[in-house]
């Protein structure tokens, strides 16, 4: 059903933990797969993208004792997976299946993976070639799913040059190399988020970095990997619209607190504090890579997104071009041509929205320009289905000058399922307290 969101100026206050790091969440579900015993997770997120991880460990045979803020899971180790039965749906989820598919490569029985109707028309011949190299059969449907993986004799180690900077793909072949006969080396065009190996390191497996990439040991006996307990810090991803508004908001002085600081997941934070917005990210000593992020209001200035920087803030680039819509100047964004083939096309779901609301932007092959500031009409607007989308236009709401109306909001339960509840707070004039 639509949505109605009506302007609002209020500041942001307070302290904000946002929902718990889903990438973070979905490794440490499809990881519990790998180790005999059980694997803690304190604080993952429960939305419908890690519930669809959640599947596809349970169709190996791994207990979930699901509680409030922890979850247990019991593997029975990969020697011992259950005996595929029928296709498991990865929803919405390219996460799930591209791991999954990587995970599913150790099985010497066929398995089948399917998902709806935007993962249905995601690239997955991205993951299903390099793994074909290392000798797993792998089918794909033109291209796309439902895929199914096994091995059905030895996998070879791979050295792979990424055509494309994927911590999806990089995960799916770190998995698919914990079996191979040698060692493997993978390496990456750009940097992109390294959850898959500091927390596999984390279970036993030796990851090592090499000058132009990782190098992963295989695994001689599933015995070697040990079960883990992950903490799951909140996610950059979902605390950047929060530091949006309140880049946005004048009077605005928010702390985003846990959340995951590695700099491979804050590149939009550090956009930020280029476009002039206050932004502090101080990370707790010893923590490893968790820490408070505060924002506050300044005016805005425009500044460029190129292809080394994306990868830092892959799912923040619609944010990016909000922002830059109330920026003095030109904003130019290049070398985000993955952004069409995300949940939805963001380039084009992007630009047509903003467009739609005032905004004066551009459609590259590769990326938008935008040229700021515009005032942000009101409008009817569409999300194609997409959490992000429908977060990010819920931001260029608070700043609009008439309603804007979301055609479907519901898709925020991916990721954030409860976002318009704490949306409404803050419009109802409350200081965050988290
Ligand atoms: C993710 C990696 C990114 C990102 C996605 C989550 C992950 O995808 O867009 O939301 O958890 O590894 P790519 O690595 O394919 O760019």
């Amino acid at each position: 059903m639509a949505m109605e969101l009506r302007p609002c100026r209020l500041p942001l206050t307070g302290t904000l933990r946002p929902p718990s790091d889903k990438s973070i969440t979905h490794r440490a579900i499809l990881f519990s797969a790998l180790a005999m015993g059980s694997t803690r997770i304190v604080r993952p997120l429960v939305a419908q993208d890690t519930l669809s991880s959640r599947r596809v460990v349970e169709s190996l045979g791994v207990k979930v004792d699901a509680g409030r803020d922890e979850w247990v899971l019991s593997s029975p180790g990969p020697d011992h997976w259950l005996m595929p039965s029928q296709a498991i749906d990865c929803g919405n989820s390219g996460t799930t299946i591209r791991l999954a598919m990587g995970l599913f490569s150790l099985s010497r029985e066929p398995r089948t993976l399917t998902g709806d109707a935007s993962l249905s028309k995601r690239p997955m011949e991205r993951v299903a070639q390099p793994l074909r190299e290392m000798g797993i059969r792998v089918e794909t449907t033109r291209g796309y799913p439902p895929v199914t993986v096994h091995h059905d004799g030895a996998i070879r180690g791979i050295t792979y040059d990424m055509p494309l900077a994927s911590a999806q793909v990089k995960s799916a072949l770190i998995l698919a190399a914990l079996k191979g006969l040698e060692p493997s080396e993978i390496r990456e065009p750009y940097p992109t988020r390294d959850h898959t190996e500091r927390m596999l390191r984390q279970m036993g497996i030796e990851i090592s970095q090499t000058q132009r990439g990782i190098r992963v040991e295989p695994v001689t006996q599933w015995q070697q990997v040990r079960p883990a307990e992950f903490q799951v810090p909140g996610d950059p991803s979902s605390a950047a619209f929060w530091a949006a508004l309140a880049g946005l908001l004048p009077g605005s002085h928010l702390v985003l607190r846990e959340v995951s600081v590695s700099a491979r997941r804050t590149g939009f934070f550090r956009h930020l504090q280029q476009m002039g917005v206050h932004v502090d990210i101080a990370d707790f000593p010893g923590e490893g890579q968790i820490g408070n992020i505060a924002v506050g209001y300044r005016q805005l200035r425009a500044t460029t997104v190129d292809a080394a920087q994306v990868p830092d803030m892959v799912d923040e680039v619609p944010l990016v071009a909000l922002m830059a819509s109330q920026a003095a100047g030109e904003t130019i964004i290049t070398g985000a041509k993955e952004l069409r083939v995300k949940e939805t096309d963001r380039i084009r779901a992007t630009v047509e929205n903003l467009r739609t609301l005032g905004v004066d932007i551009e459609e590259r092959p590769d990326g938008m320009i935008v040229r700021g500031p515009t005032p942000i009409r009101g409008g009817r607007v569409k999300t194609f289905g997409d959490h992000r989308m429908a977060m990010m236009l819920a931001v260029a709401a608070a700043v609009a000058q008439e309603p804007v109306i979301l055609d479907d909001p519901d898709s925020v339960g991916i990721s954030y399922p409860a976002f318009f509840e704490r949306y409404r707070f803050w419009q109802q004039g409350q200081t965050f307290r988290d």
